[in-house]
């Protein structure tokens, strides 16, 4: 009955996209297909094929990229709300291979029944909006170390990024394992230190591993051995951790329940610590740094900020709690603007269980979909002068000053958090985190940063490193 009903549509091959060929599919025609310039191969395929663009990865195997946000509304809102999110192929191989450490693939890359039960156990807390304003006095305290440490380095700070992954891995370290590791005041936690080495060097295999020839599958290349020595070192690492905690006294944290539930293996716990660890860290980072030269480099942004800060925090070490928060909204304005502006997740996967039709089109159960949201949040049809960065157009009453109304504003396409049943459990968390730490930043400093802000796609929107700033001190 269905096949009768879609036999009216075209199918997935008559999709428009670049030239494919035998076996290579379009990986050697496209315009940069997973390359790093991820806006401009997004343009340049909108323009060449329109807003449904079939690729085809090694063995012709198609991917379609959606760019209309309603096909991309249609899509997450889908059968059971974008239940599978498309597993990393490299994890799953490389967890299935090694059954001695993981019993499951943890909860960013299972499905069904698997994924059901982790996503019960570990995220509960992380919704309860009591746990999440819990964890503000912590937050408060490695925030106020981050600012020290800030001061030890002022006025240039070069390398700022490390003292930015310094204060989120010691802020998620502190949420996941209920310790600090002391990243900010002892000086080097090496296993950590070395965590967040690694880290980096696991993105950058994951993308290659993803968007490039699968060689990994046959024989141990250089991908395949740089992730699995990545993989190995994060795993002991965070074997470690967990077991100090374990040995420790008990804590009251957003994991205890089941850190401390005996009828959960100890390898399924290390895994949950990895994998909260792998996608808290670096996705913070890259937000925090984008925000921070953002705003540096508005000046009139940060001028107003700033305006705000001192008026809700009287004193430079006020304390940044929930009553504060509820009066800093352009400081929310200024995050919300930094996720449209520049997301660390600029696409969403998705495979759906049923097939889906797409104008005009047939799109079988189980293709491998790519949401490109972030194209939309730069479109000046969606958002008011689309390629400006102007936290103004987050607030109800506009820019208050000029009387600018920001118009066309639409929110629903920005989804840098996802949506629907795989929405990131992180994000009230992370959310919260980004701005008690950009509230200490300017409440303390004025921020210069002079440098073009440039970033590339690897999996995650990062930004070129290093990053330089100059900071000076703000009066009382
Ligand atoms: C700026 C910070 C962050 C951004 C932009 C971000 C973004 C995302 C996105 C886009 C997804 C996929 C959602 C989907 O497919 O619909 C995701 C999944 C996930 N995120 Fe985050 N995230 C951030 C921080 C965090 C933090 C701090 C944690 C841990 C506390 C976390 C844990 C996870 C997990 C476990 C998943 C997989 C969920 C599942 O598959 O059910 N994220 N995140």
């Amino acid at each position: 009955m269905n096949s009768e009903k879609n036999k009216s549509y075209k199918k997935l091959s008559d999709i428009p996209g670049p030239t494919t060929l035998p076996f290579f599919g379009t990986t050697l025609s496209s315009s940069g297909f997973g390359g790093k310039d991820l806006m401009k191969s997004n343009e340049e395929q909108v323009k060449k094929y329109g807003s449904l663009v079939k690729q085809e990865h090694y063995w012709n195997y198609p991917i379609i990229e959606v760019f209309d946000p309603d096909d991309i509304d249609k899509i997450l809102k889908h059968g059971r709300y974008g239940l599978i999110r498309p597993p990393i192929d490299i994890m799953i191989t490389y967890r299935n291979m090694r059954k001695d450490k993981y019993t499951n693939a943890g909860l960013t890359n299972s499905i069904g029944d698997q994924w059901v039960h982790l996503k019960t156990r570990l995220t509960k807390s992380l919704h309860s909006p009591q746990m999440i304003l819990n964890s503000l006095p912590k937050i408060n305290e490695t925030g106020d170390d981050f600012i020290s440490l800030m001061r030890q380095h002022a006025p240039n700070i070069i390398g700022f990024e490390d003292l930015i992954q310094r204060v989120v891995a010691e802020n998620n370290c502190h949420m996941v394992l209920g310790r600090r590791p002391g990243l900010l005041t002892k000086g080097e936690d090496e296993k950590l230190a070395y965590f967040m080495d690694i880290h980096k060097k696991y993105w950058c295999a994951l993308h290659n591993s993803y968007y490039g020839f699968p060689m990994w599958k046959f024989f141990p290349n250089k991908i395949w051995k740089d992730f699995v020595e990545c993989e190995d070192t994060m795993y002991s690492i965070a074997e470690e951790l967990t077991q100090d905690t374990l040995d420790g006294h008990y804590y009251e944290g957003f994991f205890s329940e089941y850190l401390y539930d005996d009828s959960v293996s100890f390898f399924d716990k290390v895994t949950a610590v990895l994998d909260f660890l792998i996608a808290g860290i670096e996705t913070v980072v890259n937000t925090l740094i984008f925000s921070i030269c953002l705003i540096a480099k508005s000046e009139s942004t940060q001028k107003k900020l700033q305006e705000e800060l001192c008026r809700v925090l009287p004193r430079k070490d006020s304390p940044v709690d929930a009553e504060e928060l509820k009066n800093l909204p352009y400081l929310k304005a200024c995050v919300k603007e930094c996720f449209r502006y520049t997301p660390t997740t600029p696409n969403l996967a998705r495979m759906l269980e049923t097939s889906i039709q797409l104008q005009g089109y047939n799109i079988p159960a189980y293709t491998l979909i790519l949401c490109q949201t972030w194209y939309n949040c730069m479109q000046d049809k969606n958002f008011y002068r689309a390629k400006d960065f102007l936290p103004e157009r987050w607030l109800s009453d506009g820019n208050s000053a000029t009387g600018e109304r920001f118009w066309p504003h639409r929110e629903s396409v920005d989804r840098h958090f996802g949506f629907g049943k795989r929405m990131c459990p992180g994000n009230r968390f992370a959310f919260q985190e980004i701005c008690v730490i950009l509230a200490k930043v300017f409440r303390n400093f004025s921020v210069e940063y002079k440098d073009k802000l440039d970033y590339k796609y690897e999996f995650l929107l990062t930004p070129v490193k290093p990053i330089n700033i100059i900071v000076k001190e703000l009066p009382e």
